[in-house]
């Protein structure tokens, strides 16, 4: 089975709140685990940046969703590979803080 990986990111809009994040996630997991879809979520107060590893069909059905969220635009896919095993096996959508040593990555 393909396994490949999509890293995006997108710019926050003026429907994003703080709380939306929990509420992402929530939902993410959720949805994610009953696809088994792995991955990885960031943002800043200006931008996401988010990692969906899975089967192909599974990363590009869920992608095509999230893509539309109001909650953000001008998604841009970064990177989009097959790869050999999952980076984050058993996150169905981990969270990482936006720390100093990211500020350089967003
Ligand atoms: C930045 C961002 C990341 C998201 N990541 C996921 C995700 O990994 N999985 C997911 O199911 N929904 C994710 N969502 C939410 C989806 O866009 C969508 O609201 C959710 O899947 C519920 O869809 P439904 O109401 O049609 O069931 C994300 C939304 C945003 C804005």
């Amino acid at each position: 089975m393909d396994l490949v990986r999509l890293i995006y990111t997108s710019t926050i809009t003026e429907k994003f709140e703080v709380d939306d994040i929990a509420r992402i996630l929530k939902v993410a997991r959720v949805k994610n685990k009953a696809l088994n879809v792995t991955g990885l979520l960031s943002f800043n107060r200006q931008f996401f940046l988010q990692c969906l590893e899975g089967t192909r069909q599974d990363v590009n059905q869920i992608y095509h969703k999230i893509a539309t969220d109001p909650r953000h635009k001008k998604p841009e896919i970064i990177d989009y590979q097959e790869i050999p095993h999952r980076e984050f096996d058993g996150w169905n959508m981990g969270y990482l803080q936006n720390t100093e040593s990211l500020r350089e990555l967003f």
